[in-house]
């Protein structure tokens, strides 16, 4: 799919402004501050609901303005759509998709399609199993509607648990309570383990695959889910995670939190055998966070027949030239839009100038 053109109404620096783009690469440009990752962000947003940035939605509207809108026009195989979305001055969010309000974030997921990378993603390996778990959660929630919706009703009911748990009144009879949300967390949870793990295994050989491009000294790379969870199938994992999470109640209830299910679990990496999560060197993070995002690419594309849009925010700058080309060559056959400060290389691509919240055609 291409996203042929955003429009912008104060949000952010953004007065009024619509960027139009090409099919391949194009390259935003401009100096620090002057609304280059907004712009992305505004994609961002349309894909996914949220911000990859801030949870306070406030921020998003122009300092001073009622609401923002903002509104991007994708082509897709067999159409052309719109996505739009009002953000109000209280951080309410509203929806539209082709014109038609949309009640739920689950309809417009997936409409289009992003795979996002910025330096902060370079923590994906290194940093807590939160991040990772956010990289499932991404990535699987756009390709399958099933998946976000498990994972809303996972989060929603684990966090009344929670805090129940944590209320020290009410927690010792409670035990009828926890039975109902346990075997709703089972349920939940069950699609959530079996889908991250069949995710894993084939994101591992995509990601294998890009891997062995981008690194010089052809390292094996390895993905695998971890979890405690054994069953094969759904039905089993509903089963076996219910039993864990009731063994578990009286220590969750001394902790105050629950301490069992697919909300403890990570994605392991090995690199030639040792757990890059804990000995990758930062240029080995920053292959294997590419080679993840690349295979994330290749993992949406094989499931919904459409290439989503890889947004690269800032990747440039902390890459000699040689690395940058090989980024560039990557990103072939895949609508991609890029910010930097300065683009130096000599590549086919289409080329905006952004200044201060205006974007103008570059040179
Ligand atoms: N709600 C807002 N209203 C107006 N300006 C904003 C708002 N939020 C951020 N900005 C401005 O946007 C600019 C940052 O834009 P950003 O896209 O992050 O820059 P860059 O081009 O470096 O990526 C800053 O100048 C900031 O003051
Ligand atoms: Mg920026």
């Amino acid at each position: 799919m291409k996203i042929t053109s955003i429009q912008l109404e104060k949000f952010r620096n953004y007065h009024s402004q619509n960027i139009r783009f090409g099919d391949g690469l194009n390259v935003l440009y401009g100096k620090n501050g002057a609304g280059k990752t907004n712009a992305l962000e505004s994609v961002y947003l349309l894909s996914l609901f949220t911000s990859p940035r801030t949870t306070k939605d406030k921020e998003l509207v122009m300092f001073g303005a009622e609401k923002a809108r903002i509104k991007a026009t994708v082509e897709k195989k067999f159409g052309t759509h719109t996505v739009a979305m009002q953000i109000e001055a209280n951080g309410k969010k509203k929806v539209a998709v082709d014109g038609l309000p949309v009640k739920r974030a689950a309809e417009l997921i997936g409409v289009l399609g992003v795979v996002y990378f910025s330096p902060d993603e370079m923590r994906l390996v290194k940093e807590t199993p939160a991040e990772r778990r956010r990289f499932l959660d991404v990535g699987l929630s756009q390709q399958q509607k099933a998946y976000f919706s498990a994972l809303s009703r996972y989060n929603k009911v684990l966090k009344q648990k929670n805090n129940l748990l944590k209320d020290n009144r009410y927690v010792h009879n409670a035990d009828d309570m926890l039975s109902v949300w346990d075997a709703q967390l089972a349920e939940y949870g069950a699609a959530l383990v079996f889908r991250r793990k069949r995710y894993v295994e084939q994101l591992n050989a995509a990601a294998a695959k890009y891997h062995a491009a981008i690194s010089e000294n052809k390292e094996n790379l390895s993905l695998t889910y971890e979890t405690p969870m054994r069953a094969a199938d759904e039905a089993g994992l509903k089963e076996e995670l219910y039993l864990k999470i009731v063994q578990s109640r009286e220590k969750d209830k001394q902790l105050g939190f629950g301490t069992v299910g697919p909300h403890r679990d990570d994605i392991a990496i090995c690199l030639n055998g040792t757990d890059a999560r804990k000995f990758a060197s930062q240029g080995q993070q920053r292959s294997i966070a590419l080679a993840m995002k690349f295979g994330e690419v290749e993992m949406f594309s094989s499931e919904s027949g459409e290439t989503p849009v890889l947004l690269l925010d800032d990747v440039m700058s902390e890459l000699d030239e040689v690395r940058q080309r090989q980024l560039v060559e990557l990103t072939a056959g895949i609508q991609t839009i890029l910010t930097c400060t300065e683009f130096r290389l000599n590549v086919n691509c289409r080329r905006i100038l952004i200044e201060d919240g205006r974007a103008a055609d570059g040179e």
